[in-house]
Formats: C-alpha cells, structure tokens, sequence
C-alpha cells in the first residue's frame, strides 16, 4: 500500500504512543494528514509538526507543564496508600513546576548547572570516560551499553551532584523503575511492586540532604545548600530533595539513551564515525545532529490551561498534550531532507530535544560536554568499533524516553 495516499482514518487506532519501536514513518504520514490527533487510549493529543510544538512551549501561561510526572496509567488506591504511608512527598519543583515557584527554583539550580561550572568539572568526567573505555577496550565482542553507556552518566552525575559512586547501581535501578512506573504502562500488580521500590529511592534522597545538610562538601547539593541559607523562602529541605530525586533521574536516564542513539546510527551509517575518528574536532556537530535526528526524550508534556487552537483542531481545556519532539526534529519545513544525517546543517542546534523555554533542560551543558568527551575516549581508542550486525533492538515500553536496552560492537 502507498502511505502517501492513504490517509489516517484513525491515528490513535493505528499508533500506541509507548510503543517506541519505530514511530518515524507514523510520524511524517501525521505531520503531512493529522499534525494533531487525539489518542484516547492514554488521553492525549499528540502534536507533531515543528512550529505547534514551539509556539506550545512558547506559551507557558496556555500551556503550563504540571502534567510532566503524572503517571500515564493512574495510580490504583493501593499505590496511593503505599505511598501516604511511606511520607513519599516529592513536590512539584522543576519540571512540572508552573510560575512563580518554578521561577524561583530554576534560577537558584541555573546557577548551579553553568557552562563555566560544567567545564571545571572537565577533567575528572575525563578521567571517569577514560576509565570505562580503558575497562572494555580489551573484552571486544561485548554489549556497550551494559558495560559502559548505562553507568557511565550515572558516574558523572554523581561525582557533580556529590553522591556516592558505590550507589550508582541502586540508584540507576531506582531511576528505571520510577520510568517504567510514570512514564509506562504498568499492570496494578505491576504498580504495586514498582511503588516498593519507589519509597526507599525517596527515603534515600532525603537522608542524602540531611546529610548534606549536616556535612556541607564541594558538590552541587552542598552548593544548593548553601543558596538556601536556612530560609525556607528560598528553598525549603522538601524541595530540595524534590529536586533531587528529579535530577537522578532525568541526569542520566536520558543521557545514557542519548549516547546508545548516537553511537547506533553513527555505527551504522559508519561513514560518519570514520569521519569523527580521523577529524575528532567534529563530535560536537555529530552529537548535535544525533539529537535531532534521534532524541532520547522523544516526547515531552503539556497541560492546556485554557481553550485553544492548535493546527485548526480546537484543543479544550484541561487537555493533555504529548508533544512529538522526535517528530519536530524531522519536520521536513524547518529540517531539509530530515532523515538524513547531515553533521553541518546550518540551522543545526534548533532542534528541540531539551526542550524550549522556560523549562529547557538545565542539564543541557553537562550533557553535551559528557557525550562530547565519551565519543573523544571512544573514537581515540576504539576507532576499529563495529556494530554486531542482525541484532534486534529494544526500547522499554514508555511514552517518552528513547533508546536501544543493548547494542552489541565489536572492533
Ligand atoms: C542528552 C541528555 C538530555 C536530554 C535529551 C534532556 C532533555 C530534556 C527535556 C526535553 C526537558 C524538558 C524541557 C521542557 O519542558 O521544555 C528537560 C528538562 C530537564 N532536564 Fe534534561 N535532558 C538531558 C540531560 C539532562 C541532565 C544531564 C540533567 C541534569 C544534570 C537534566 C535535568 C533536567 C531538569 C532538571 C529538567 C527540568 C527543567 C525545568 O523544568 O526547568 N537533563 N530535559
């Protein structure tokens, strides 16, 4: 059948949007017949072209981001007690944060995630990248992403937010299973399980503040410490462990999915990592380009405050919105020939893959310069890095964090 002329009838009935697998074509058959399309299975508008998506994140007072961390499938009266019962009290701080709180809060964390504070933490993320190359150059075949992409943000994170590095396992298995909860489509079994493991994540973070509070050290907690000054006016200890627990999740989960969709297209369409081992100046351009042609947060929330208009579809208040960040990034009016791979398009760095806004990834100078050094360690070292051909790739079943669970190399 030609997708060209067959039109979408029924989107919703056509596209689950958990299911990650492989939304591209969908998505450029809903940006030329349905740029926005109701999906009643999780409630949502999905919005697909470019320039909605921008002017959504544009206006933050119609479109306010409070529906960021709901859960996709309610929480069941079970969780909900689990949670009361365990003091599980994480408060709206940043991502789902409206103004003024959010106002105030971002403004004390941008002075904590500057680029000038990121590059004086260069070295030791040097020192942690070439550390995990060093451990698998000698172990080829292996799966990279368990021996090296799935940690190694978690390490550097860390190291900045000063949190034990013997914790990096719990906490990375904490964070997926907060994902999979929030973000997934969890049975109420399921729920139940997940929320066990929940709690004690919470629990930790607040004992990591208090003790923060205690032992004050050269780390970004201390330092947000610090900018409180006892004053609950500025900040108040909950929210800085709300903070916390949003950081160690969204600090590594999507940077990890960031590097495995980088490393896998620029290995299979291997003339461009050829091109970054012989010229490595270029990594930053090529990681750039990653971001946009492959987004590890693939889509991002909105909550419409107010009625409203969105491509000519009447978008009712209260209405929730998936914006397709994946989808704006191939959107073929602002992107020429987007499903190439182009490393010097001049508009490169309009992607949307942090966001836009008021809300734009705070993280985003971190994460660009850690993926920037891994790729250096990456491409010096293992130049001769092949993928394993014919394997299958799999992506956790969720609305909005994107990126193969493995990816086998080979050099
Ligand atoms: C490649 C990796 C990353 C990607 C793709 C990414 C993507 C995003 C996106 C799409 C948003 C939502 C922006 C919006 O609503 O307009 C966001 C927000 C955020 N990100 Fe990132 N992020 C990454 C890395 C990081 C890192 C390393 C950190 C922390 C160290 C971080 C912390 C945050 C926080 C706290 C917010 C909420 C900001 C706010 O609401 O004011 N992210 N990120």
């Amino acid at each position: 059948m030609n997708h060209r002329h067959c039109p979408i009838i029924n989107l919703s009935a056509a596209f689950d949007p958990l299911d990650l697998s492989d939304p591209f074509p969908r998505l450029a058959q809903a940006r030329r017949e349905q740029p926005v399309f109701y999906s009643p299975d999780i409630d949502y508008w999905g919005i697909t072209r470019y320039d909605d998506i921008k002017a959504i994140f544009r206006d933050h007072e119609t479109y306010t981001a409070a529906n960021t961390i709901t859960p996709i499938a309610p929480f069941s009266a079970a969780v909900k007690e689990m949670l009361a019962i365990g003091d599980y009290t994480p408060e709206p701080v940043l991502s789902n944060n409206v103004p003024p709180g959010h106002t105030r809060i971002r403004t004390l964390v941008n002075r904590l995630f500057t680029p000038r504070r990121m590059k004086n933490f260069a070295p030791a993320i040097r020192d942690i990248a070439e550390r995990g190359v060093e451990r698998i150059a000698e172990r080829s075949p292996l799966d990279i992403v368990a021996e090296l992409t799935y940690e190694y943000p978690a390490y550097v994170l860390f190291h900045v937010l000063g949190v034990p590095e013997a914790d990096v396992p719990q906490v990375k298995a904490w964070a997926g299973n907060r994902i999979k909860l929030y973000y997934g489509r969890p049975s109420a079994a399921e729920q139940v399980e997940m929320t066990k493991n929940l709690v004690p994540f919470w629990r930790y973070v607040v004992d990591l503040v208090a003790e923060k509070v205690r032992e004050p050290r050269d780390d970004l907690t201390s330092d947000l410490i610090r900018l409180r000054a006892g004053d609950d006016a500025v900040l108040t200890l909950n929210e800085i462990a709300s903070c916390m627990i949003t950081l160690l999740v969204a600090g590594h989960e999507t940077t990890t999915a960031q590097i495995n969709n980088a490393l896998l297209h620029l290995l299979t369409e291997r003339e461009h990592w050829e091109a970054l081992c012989a010229a490595p100046d270029g990594i930053a351009a090529a990681l750039e380009e990653m971001m946009r042609y492959d987004p590890s947060v693939c889509a991002w929330r909105r909550l419409a405050a107010r009625v409203s208009t969105i491509a000519g579809v009447e978008i009712p208040a209260g209405a929730n919105l998936l914006l397709m960040l994946h989808s704006a990034n191939r959107d073929e009016a602002v992107f020429p020939e987007p499903d190439l791979i182009v490393t010097g398009r001049d508009n490169l760095k309009d992607h949307l893959a942090f966001g836009y806004g008021i809300h734009y990834c705070v993280g985003a100078p971190l994460a660009r310069l850690e993926m920037r050094i891994l790729l250096e360690a990456l491409t010096r070292v293992l130049p001769e890095m092949r993928l394993l051909p014919g394997q299958a790739l799999e992506y956790t079943l969720n609305i909005s964090f994107r990126g193969p669970a493995s990816l086998w190399v080979a050099w």
